[in-house]
Order: structure tokens, then sequence, then C-alpha cells
């Protein structure tokens, strides 16, 4: 890390002296990064002006779900819902983030029952009463992102369902009372992996989470099998979203080898997943988008 000196203006761009604004941060910082813990590079800490853009980008993205959340019923195509998603986001003057990213062809994810996450959307694919789908909505609006995600219950589910997703709600949750700073992402995974255990679940782990803002997405990776003082220092102005994918079975996922992206379980149970974008404050965490 590269130190000011004390009368330079801050590198958070406050306009304030480093000595009043940022220094007593990074003594900090330095000191747990002594500690071999590591630390968050200042170009990905926002300021309160990149919170705001955040939060704009989020309102978008919120509307688009909760137009989702309205809509979604037995017998629509997901690729109905893509529809959606892309105009309302269009209306409002976002962009669909998905669209064209590493090549993604689709302007949202759908993930029906043992897809983990990145379904595509596919006039063919028609819900059905009992299925559960996760709909993961990110936007793009005036140089910020957004990114949420929400589960639907289509009809009537199965008790073993119903439980997956109101459990999985529940892990995000828990992993947003236990963002705090200066502890570790470790600190708050363990906290989420423990619950999802205790109800016989198993969490993936080549997918996670993801710092975010002026970038769809960022250091820190998030994942939710990290123990105790492991990994990254939450400290505030740190953005993520916590989405840990929970599977009813085993962690075990693969890749669908004719579109390269859906990713299922690979025992075929179900598998459910919400996701938040949050930032780190001074006391916990403020929620950006759900
Ligand atoms: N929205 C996903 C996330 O939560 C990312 C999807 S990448 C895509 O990080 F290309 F499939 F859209
Ligand atoms: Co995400």
């Amino acid at each position: 890390m590269k130190r000011l000196e004390r009368n330079a203006p801050c590198w958070c761009g406050s306009g304030k002296k480093y000595k009043v604004c940022h220094a007593a941060f990074d003594d900090r910082l330095i000191m747990f990064s002594d500690r071999l813990i590591p630390v968050p590079d200042h170009d990905i800490i926002k300021t309160p002006k990149d919170v705001e853009g955040m939060k704009r980008s989020a309102v978008i993205n919120m509307a688009v779900l909760d137009y989702v959340s309205e809509h979604i019923r037995a017998g629509i195509s997901t690729a109905e819902i893509d529809d959606w998603v892309v105009k309302i986001t269009k209306e409002m003057g976002g962009h669909c983030a998905p669209l064209g990213y590493e090549g993604y062809p689709r302007s949202v994810c759908t993930s029906v029952n043992d897809v983990v996450c990145h379904g595509i959307p596919d006039e063919k694919e028609i819900l059905k009463d009992g299925d559960i789908i996760n709909v993961d909505v990110s936007t793009y609006f005036e140089g910020y992102f957004s990114d949420s995600s929400r589960m639907f219950m289509i009809g009537e589910v199965s008790p073993e369902a119903r439980s997956l997703v109101e459990n999985v709600k529940k892990c995000v949750e828990i992993g947003i009372e236990n963002v705090k700073p200066w502890t570790t992402l470790g600190d708050m995974a363990s906290k989420i992996n423990e619950f999802a255990t205790s109800c016989g679940y198993e969490i993936v782990r080549e997918i996670g989470g993801h710092g975010i803002g002026l970038e769809f997405h960022e250091d820190p990776f998030v994942s939710y099998v990290t123990r105790p003082g492991e990994e990254m220092l939450m400290v505030p102005g740190l953005c993520f979203t916590i989405e840990p994918m929970v599977n009813a079975g085993k962690h075990d996922i693969y890749t669908d080898r004719d579109n390269g992206w859906t990713v299922r379980t690979k025992d075929g149970s179900l598998s459910a997943q919400w996701e938040v974008q949050l930032v780190v404050t001074e006391d916990g965490c403020e929620l950006i988008c759900w």
C-alpha cells in the first residue's frame, strides 16, 4: 500500500487532507495486513458518491424483480421473463449487464429446480406447478452496476422445496447480520455455512459472491465455505454480494457442455439462491440491492 504524505489530498477523493480522512483507516489496514490477513486495495473501496450511483442502478434492478414477482406463473416460458427484464430495464434507462458478458447470450439468468445458476432463458422451457426458480437480475446504469436475485415458487411446491427456498433466504439474512467491519469474509461465511449444514444442505464451493460497483465483478471473491478468520478483511466502503448457492443434496456441480453456461447439481437435487448487494459501514452494512 502506498502511504500518502499527511497533508496530501486523500486517495478517496473526498477533497480532505489525508491525515483527517483515511490515514487512521490505512494504519488499521496495515495492522491486519501485517498479521497476513488479506486487505482490500484502495481502488475497490467505494465513496459515498459511488454508493449513491449504485443505489440509482439498484432502483431499476429491484423494479425489474418486483415486476417479475407480480407476473411469474405456471405456463409462461423463461424466455418471457427475459423479455420482461429487457422491457422494464430499457424503460427505466438501464442496460442488462448479463447480455454479452463473457459471451452470455441473454439478459437475465433463470435457474429452475436442479439448475444452480446461469440458466439461460428459453422459449421451450415452460414453468410448471411445483417448480422453484431463481431469477438473477443485473443492471448497468450511468456508470454503476447492481445485482440481486430472488427465488420464486410456482404454484404448489413440495414441502422440501419450500423449506429449501425459505432456509436459503435465512442463510442470506444470517450473512447480512454478520457483516461487521474489521472482521473477515470467512467470519461471515462460516455462519452461513453452519446454518446451511444444520439443515442438511451443502453449499457450492466453486462459485460465489463478488465485489461490484464500477465493474460487474470486482474483487473480492466471496466464498461461503471458508472458515473464521480466513479471506479478505471487511472494511467500511467495501461493496460485495452475498449469494450462496445451496444444494438440498451434495455440493458437487457440473456445467452444461452444450451451452457452456448452465450449472446443475451433480446428484440432481434441488438448488436455491438469493442474492443481495451491500456496502460495509462503520457498524455493519447497508443493503444496496435485494
Ligand atoms: N448475475 C450473476 C451474479 O450474481 C452473474 C451472471 S453472469 C452472466 O454474479 F453472464 F451469466 F450473466
Ligand atoms: Co452476483
